[in-house]
């Protein structure tokens, strides 16, 4: 295939991207599509460069998000966009805070909320994430053959934020349903018009549950993260946050923090299931066990890219690009890239320095919710080591493919069977 054959978000390539990837890297590693204005970087040298050329690329792409809210808009019926309108009209707007600003205001939101993710309130959160993972482990011991996805990777992530964030027991189902609306955002893949009216009245209604639990705090504060968005005052303007300020941040911390782990723990099954000595040879060990998470990120990056504004006429190794274009940082590419890890495609549980992989970004907006995520992560892949063992797939299905979606790669569904371990017997 020549360079300029290339359609990177075509439904293949989105679904296995990785040959086109190995191709921009050796040949065009900033690709420009010129009906997007979109330059797409593949490189690891390239993409840390960019990041740390915060000058010359903003964040400030709210603008990118909102074309294609606008083309989902369009595609509806003309009943429905006026339906679309009416639930539009009564949502609160959200103003950028953190993913899509830059520095100074995108640090005064940062340090509101990264007491949250510190070393020690990782540490003391263990016992909790624990008993997540261990309840749902639980509802998987009755059974031999389950949908991964649906019954532990979307699950155990959802509830660990829920909890972070102080969202009532009552309030649960709720939210997990209005949970799976707001992930719908990162996929930007085509929703019938019922499914995207379904989806704003969810957004409608947990922007007033949040809204209530905001006003609650503020008479009664407790140990949450809504706690602190509704009572600690931004430093350098000495007020509270707006009602559309702390929900901007909360939609990121559900939207950014739920699905990505949710992926992850989905490309990491898939990847025991097919290879049944990395199963023997990381249970038990936890050193293994996060090199094996750090390389689940690396070869499946949960989101493959993210985009920065050019602010100015300006270059990146060489491209030329144009103040107004794009640049798409393409996390997933530069993952596999062979002039920083040796033999890129291969799972090394025993890799050196694994985590440098990009799935996590890096610079100003490196993923606060890391801390967590790996943590979730590593327990989660642990407990289930020590309950189960020959972790394979359904024979009675296909083999599962990615969700053919621009930012997030997640697998829709993952059938597998596994063998109860007798703990009884073992100890
Ligand atoms: C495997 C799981 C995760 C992946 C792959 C991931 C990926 C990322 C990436 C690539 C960025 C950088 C964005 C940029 O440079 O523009 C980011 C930022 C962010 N992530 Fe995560 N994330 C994960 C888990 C989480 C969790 C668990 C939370 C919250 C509990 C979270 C909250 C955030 C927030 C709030 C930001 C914005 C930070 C900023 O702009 O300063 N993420 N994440």
């Amino acid at each position: 295939m020549r360079i300029a054959d290339i359609e990177l978000f075509s439904p293949e390539n989105l679904i296995d991207p990785y040959p086109t990837y190995k191709q921009l890297r050796d040949e065009t590693p900033v690709y420009f599509i010129k009906e997007m204005n979109l330059h797409v970087v593949t490189r690891y040298d390239l993409l840390r460069e960019a990041i740390k050329r915060t000058d010359d690329f903003s964040s400030k792409v709210d603008q990118f998000l909102g074309v294609a809210k606008k083309m989902m808009l369009a595609s509806l019926p003309e009943a429905q966009q006026a339906e679309v309108r009416a639930i539009q009209s009564q949502l609160i707007e959200l103003p950028p805070t953190m993913l899509t600003l830059d520095e100074p205001e995108h640090t005064q939101y940062r340090t509101l909320v990264s007491k949250l993710f510190t070393a020690s309130r990782i540490r003391q959160s263990e016992p909790d994430v624990r008993t997540v993972v261990q309840n749902n482990i639980k509802t998987m011991l009755t059974k031999g053959t389950v949908d991964f996805m649906s019954i532990f990777a979307f699950p155990v992530p959802l509830e660990i934020i829920a909890d972070r964030l102080g969202i009532p027991r009552k309030d649960r189902e709720f939210f997990y349903q209005a949970a799976k609306a707001a992930a719908t955002v990162l996929k930007i893949s085509l929703a019938s018009p019922d499914e995207v009216l379904e989806q704003m009245q969810l957004a409608l209604d947990l922007q007033k549950l949040l809204v209530s639990l905001i006003n609650d705090r503020h008479q009664e504060p407790r140990e949450d993260m809504i706690t602190i968005l509704a009572n600690t005052k931004l430093e350098l303007e000495d007020r509270r946050l707006s009602h559309g300020e702390a929900l901007s941040i909360l939609n990121q911390f559900l939207v950014a923090g739920h699905e990505t782990t949710t992926s992850a723990f989905g490309w990491g099954m898939l990847a025991l299931c097919d290879n049944p000595e990395i199963q023997k040879n990381i249970r038990g060990d936890d050193q293994r066990i996060k090199t094996f998470v750090e390389e689940v990120l690396r070869l499946e990056a949960p989101i493959q890219g993210l985009p920065r504004l050019v602010t100015r006429d300006t270059e990146l190794g060489g491209y030329p690009l144009k103040k107004g274009d794009l640049l798409m940082l393409r996390y997933g590419a530069v993952n596999r890239d062979e002039r920083q890890f040796e033999n890129p495609d291969q799972m090394d549980i025993d890799r050196h320095k694994a985590g440098l992989q990009m799935s996590f970004g890096s610079g100003v907006h490196f993923c606060i919710g890391a801390p967590l995520a790996r943590q979730e992560l590593c327990i989660g892949f642990s407990e289930l080591l020590n309950h189960f063992k020959n972790f394979s797939l359904s024979h009675a299905r296909r083999r599962p493919v990615a969700d053919p979606s621009f930012i997030l790669r997640g697998l829709p569904g993952l059938h597998i069977q596994y063998d109860a371990i007798d703990r009884t017997a073992s100890v």
